[in-house]
């Protein structure tokens, strides 16, 4: 009686696409996605905000699908989005019932339109009906283009925890049309460059300095560094992913969430009020002040990166990360645990050594991250006065 191991080798496309009026007559992005030489079906799914804010979208995708030869769309789905979406019991399920009458299929494209919440939920119904359907991503915010949008994951909330029901799922498409972005408030707009700054600290500290001498471009949104700087932001996202070693996690290091583990629990205890992006500020900048007050990061890069937050907009601190259970312990604390659980074995965060280069850590010490918070605390206080 032997073993029988078999490695299954899988390869993936990742296609990442950025443009502008990705269904304007003449943009040949959408377009060039379709498998040559196949009738397609294609079912839309739009964010119901973004329906509001464009109220031409329908028609012009109507349109756009229309003058292709092979492609049929078979409907235009309109569901909300925001936070509240990934909360929602039934939206999964009103997700994958347009997906079932309309007979799409594995050789189907399924188009989704809207934030990063929106796209985790409907995403998750993609990649659940059938064992998953062929999934065009269009983010239509900051964050959704610049990080999440570009990543392999999916996913709901429940049980009080972030995330918890998903899969990873590598989309067919990645298109990211830079005409959404102008619709968003400017702070929103702004706070999601934050994973830019994120991904710079932890892979590239060329876009960290160029971020940091294009603070004033980027506070005023000019498109040229805005997009600049979401396009980079994106790529560096997904070459981690693609070339990472790791693209489905299931090693304990995962630098794409640097700040994320009080980030996702700052977010739980303000019940959302705070954004994924104001909460990965707050994260980024106590990891880093953490880097620095244990002598791996030079205490005037730390002072950099709370500059770049401060100067983009973003806070460095909340008051809920002075939350505490009946026993006084912070309950920001409790993040660490969850982001142990959600990964399995071992604890791993990932600290700064230098701009540009991350490493793992596994225990971090609760006195020094209190004091890192007072710290912060002070900051922004003084800052408000
Ligand atoms: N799957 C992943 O790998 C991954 C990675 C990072 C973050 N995320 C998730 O992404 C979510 C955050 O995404 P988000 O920041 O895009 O927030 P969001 O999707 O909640 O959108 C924020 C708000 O902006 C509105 N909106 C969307 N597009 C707009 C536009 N163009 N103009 C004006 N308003 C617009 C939405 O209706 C919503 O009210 C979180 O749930 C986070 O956990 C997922
Ligand atoms: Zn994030």
């Amino acid at each position: 009686m032997a073993d029988h191991d078999f490695d299954i080798p899988l390869v993936f496309r990742h296609r990442i696409r950025f443009t502008r009026d990705a269904f304007a007559p003449e943009n040949p992005v959408v377009s060039g996605l379709f498998e040559a030489g196949r009738r397609s079906k294609v079912i839309v799914y739009v964010e119901s905000e973004i329906v509001r804010l464009f109220p031409d979208l329908k028609e012009q995708i109507r349109g756009y699908l229309g003058a292709l030869e092979d492609v049929t769309l078979t409907e235009i789905v309109e569901m909300p989005g925001g936070e509240a979406c990934k909360v929602s019991k039934t939206q999964i399920m009103d997700g994958i019932g347009p997906i079932e009458r309309n007979g799409i299929d594995r050789h189907s494209y399924l188009f989704c339109i809207g934030g990063g919440a929106f796209l985790d939920v409907i995403g998750l119904a993609a990649a659940t009906a059938h064992r998953g359907v062929r999934l065009v991503r269009f983010p239509t915010t900051t964050l959704a283009q610049d990080d999440s949008g570009v990543g392999v994951k999916n996913g709901i909330n429940a049980f009080g925890k972030k995330n918890f029901i998903g899969t990873f799922a590598v989309p067919y498409a990645v298109v990211n049309d830079f005409r959404f972005l102008y619709t968003q408030p400017d702070d929103a707009c702004r706070n999601g460059l934050v994973e830019a700054v994120k991904v710079a600290l932890v892979k590239d500290g060329a876009f960290f300095d160029w971020i940091e001498e294009h603070l004033r471009e980027l506070w005023n949104l000019e498109p040229a560094f805005l997009e600049e700087a979401v396009e980079r932001s994106a790529i560096l996202h997904a070459r981690h992913i693609a070339l990472g070693g790791d693209p489905f996690e299931t090693g304990n290091s995962r630098p794409l969430d640097f700040g994320h583990w009080s980030a996702h629990k700052l977010e739980q205890l303000t019940d959302f009020e705070l954004s994924h992006a104001e909460a990965v500020s707050v994260g980024v900048a106590l990891d880093t002040l953490y880097s620095a007050r244990s002598g791996w990061l030079e205490a005037k890069h730390a002072e950099r990166v709370i500059a770049v937050l401060r100067g983009l907009g973003t806070p460095v601190w909340h008051p809920a990360l002075e939350l505490r259970d009946g026993n006084g312990k912070r309950r920001v604390f409790n993040g660490l645990e969850e982001f142990r659980e959600h990964l399995g074995g071992e604890l791993t965060v990932l600290m700064l050594r230098g701009v540009g280069e991350g490493f793992d850590v596994h225990e971090l010490d609760e006195a020094l991250l209190e004091s890192c918070m007072d710290e912060l605390k002070k900051r922004a206080v003084t800052a408000a006065a």
